[in-house]
């Protein structure tokens, strides 16, 4: 099976590829695409001494031509970053003039990022294969995904929040990773986790009192917010939480892309590196963790039809009866050929659902914005954000946005 990475020459491939490597032998070619050929080529060339190091007989090339890289890839996953690290540094400080978290998937920051990235997405799959599926790691993945699947595409959404919980739970339960399943509920960077099964019995009740202290401190959420929901939310819901203590904090810090920038560069040196043949610790220090174990779970599930069960974003169609059908949720789901079904969710919390909902009616105003441009539709994307939510507020954000991606939005 031929796989396309579109965005191939980003820094995380080379995790994607050790997932490859290590647990995929269906995978017989694998072509990164990326615009930038300086990047393809350091990134591509440790990608070929990764998967010789690991045994695997999978080829791999890199190119810049869209068409070549796609034709004949059964999958492509889709990872790319429209404007590198540079705009991500926007995203994440315009929103702070109006006292706005500043985020590259949260808020005025993520609207902004859907809006370049959604029609690059859209672009790439259209031309690739019919049927092709497309994995999409794009954030942000909520609002790609359902961009994706509103134009008729094969797409499921991937994030690797709930395979971190499940990960770290089943180490410290002491049992393997695939015997905890977990009720993981929300859209995409708002979810939260709910019960943690072990041969049908939940033991989150007991993770969460002995470990609520910890859990919270990791998380930078207050361990209040956890006892009295009872639940494990990600970190991205810190942003809802604790948004004004965020704010203050971000005022005094270098941005998360520039240190991410640092990083990039050091990696970038080591994969150029003909000597370096395993995946640097240094890989460590970015947010993907066990990213390349989730694509490939999921990759693996789709083809071989084995009813595997992983976090996935896919469309409602009715699994949380307050949302609308074609909104984008991210819950556990069983896999198969025809993709991710939702295994039954129990009605939500009101103080879940209220957020979800609000959510979920931003997702769907930022895809519109996304698909057909318009500064109207920006602001009225921004005016339902519940972290925006007032008139001056969305109306000066809009300006700020529209200034800061003039160069990234074909309709303006
Ligand atoms: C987590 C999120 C990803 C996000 C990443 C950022 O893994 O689930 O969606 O892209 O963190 O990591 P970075 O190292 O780029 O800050
Ligand atoms: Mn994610």
């Amino acid at each position: 099976m031929k796989i396309a990475v579109v965005g191939g020459g980003s820094t995380y491939t080379p995790e994607l590829i050790d997932g490859f490597a290590r647990l995929a032998p269906f995978v017989s070619e694998i072509v990164l695409l990326d615009p930038a050929a300086d990047r393809l080529a350091a990134v591509g060339g440790f990608a070929q001494r990764l998967l010789a190091h690991h045994g695997s007989a999978a080829r791999l090339r890199w190119t810049s031509d869209v068409d070549d890289a796609l034709a004949g890839a059964a999958m492509v996953v889709v990872q790319l970053r429209v404007g590198g690290q540079a705009a991500r540094i926007s995203d994440e400080t315009f929103p702070l003039i109006c006292d706005c978290v500043g985020q590259e998937t949260t808020g005025a920051g993520g609207l902004a990022k859907a809006l370049r990235t959604v029609p690059v997405v859209l672009d790439i799959a259209r031309r690739a294969d019919p049927g092709a599926w497309i994995v999409n790691f794009t954030n942000p993945v909520g609002i790609v995904t359902r961009a994706l699947l509103d134009h008729g595409h094969r797409a499921a959404g991937l994030c690797n929040v709930a395979i971190g919980f499940q990960r770290r739970w089943a180490a410290g339960l002491g049992v393997e990773p695939s015997a905890v399943t977990l009720d993981h509920v929300g859209l995409n960077h708002l979810t939260w986790e709910r019960a943690a099964y072990v041969d049908g019995v939940d033991r989150l009740p007991e993770i969460m009192d002995k470990h609520l202290d910890n859990l919270a401190a990791g998380l930078q959420i207050p361990a209040e917010v956890l006892a009295t929901l009872g639940h494990v939310p990600s970190y991205y819901l810190r942003y809802f939480y604790s948004h004004d203590a965020v704010v203050a904090e971000q005022r005094g810090q270098p941005t998360r892309g520039a240190l991410v920038a640092d990083i990039e560069r050091e990696l970038l040196a080591l994969y150029a590196d003909p000597s370096v043949v395993t995946k640097p610790e240094l890989l460590e220090g970015r947010g993907g963790a066990y990213y390349s174990e989730a694509a490939v779970g999921l990759i693996a599930s789709l083809r071989h039809d084995d009813g595997g069960v992983h976090a996935v974003d896919v469309r409602n169609n009715g699994t949380m009866p307050f949302l609308p059908d074609e909104a984008v949720i991210e819950v556990t789901c069983r896999v198969g050929a025809d993709g991710a079904t939702p295994l039954p969710v129990a009605p939500l919390r009101p103080e879940l659902a209220g957020l979800v909902g609000a959510v979920a009616a931003y997702e769907e105003l930022a895809v519109e914005a996304a698909v057909r441009g318009g500064r109207e539709r920006v602001y009225a994307a921004l005016l339902a954000h519940p972290l925006i939510g007032q008139h001056d507020r969305a109306a000066r954000l809009t300006d700020e946005l529209l200034a800061a991606n003039r160069d990234h939005l074909a309709w303006l």
